[in-house]
């Protein structure tokens, strides 16, 4: 459950910089540590698993889509988000350690990163699946001037910025209300929202991210019933955890300060664009079954009005399902 070691962590960051293999003495003389060092944090991240090959004469080169703290910070600068990162290999849930952190008194903007997590979890209690190397669990920690009440704003927020970053890898994906992020009826990537606060003032906000980067090697397991997708088989492409989670902060930094500025009205119109099931006829199942309607609007709550017979209805939990759409 520890964070990476620094020197790992330097090693491959200049190993991930480098499209050729690196030999053990430039690393030995850059980083300032001797070649059997080098040679010993190599040994130990390939048990991790991470696969690192070596050419005779050349060097060391990675394979592997790994991520670090110094990968994600050379190449975010200053930022809010992303001010400090974690990253760890295996976390129960970094919701939940970004929680604890935040009990510790961390700082706004500190992102946390696992590889695995052991008790992933996703909206209304149910567990959230991470593949190893092949999904992105991340989560971050805000400390908003707001209200318990705005909190599901931040999710919305978080649904506009995953839209937009991952829509630069992907055209054609969706939101489906609250925050999942769909591609041809399929899920890609979840949010889940916690926080820690009292009546009037929040403390803590963690917003974790789930996405599906690439399909795992076996498939996925079969207890995931419900159509998901993935990242790279949407675009085509073999996209890294590294590339999505510097798109992501970057467009969460984005949303972020012009919620600050501006407030929620345009990001409810951005999240109302991007929403797949705007003007159409949904299901909504809530805990006491499911009404029909035409979705026609998003509150400042995060409630989706539902337009029944007459009536406009307000839809406050629950899951949606698109009717004229597969
Ligand atoms: C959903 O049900 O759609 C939300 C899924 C959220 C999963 C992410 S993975 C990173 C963070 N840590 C968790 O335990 N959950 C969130």
């Amino acid at each position: 459950m520890n964070p990476m070691n620094p020197n790992r962590d330097a090693i491959l960051a200049r190993l991930a910089g480098s499209s050729l293999p690196v030999s053990g003495d430039v690393l030995a003389h850059e980083l300032g540590l001797s070649r059997a060092g080098i040679w010993k944090h190599i040994q130990s991240m390939r048990k991790q698993g991470i696969r690192i090959e070596s050419y005779t004469g050349r060097g060391y080169q990675l394979k592997s889509d790994v991520l670090s703290p110094a990968m994600l910070q050379d190449q975010l600068g200053e930022t809010l988000i992303g001010s400090e990162c974690m990253v760890f290999d295996e976390i129960d849930s970094t919701n939940r350690e970004a929680m604890r952190q935040a009990e510790a008194g961390a700082d706004e903007g500190l992102v946390i990163i696992a590889n695995r997590q052991t008790s992933g979890r996703g909206r209304l209690g149910r567990s959230w699946y991470t593949a190893e190397h092949d999904s992105l669990a991340l989560s971050i920690l805000l400390r908003p001037d707001i209200g318990p009440e705005k909190v599901a704003q931040l999710s919305l927020l978080t649904a506009v910025a995953l839209f937009r970053a991952l829509s630069e890898f992907v055209p054609g994906l969706g939101i489906k209300w609250p925050n999942d992020i769909m591609y041809n009826g399929a899920k890609i990537a979840g949010i889940l929202t916690e926080m820690r606060g009292e009546p009037g003032q929040v403390h803590a906000v963690v917003i974790g991210i789930g996405i599906n980067v690439r399909r795992p090697a076996g498939g996925w397991p079969e207890e995931i019933t419900r159509k998901v997708s993935d990242l790279s088989t949407a675009s085509g492409r073999d996209l890294s955890r590294l590339d999505t989670a510097l798109a992501i902060i970057r467009a969460m930094e984005r949303g972020y300060r012009e919620y600050s500025t501006s407030g929620f009205a345009p990001i409810r119109e951005a999240w109302w664009r991007a929403h797949a099931a705007s003007g159409q006829r949904v299901r909504a199942h809530g805990s006491n079954g499911y009404v029909e309607g035409i979705a026609e609007a998003l509150d400042n709550d995060g409630a989706l009005l539902l337009r029944t017979g007459g009536k406009l209805q307000r839809f406050i939990a629950g899951d949606i399902e698109l009717m004229d759409v597969n």
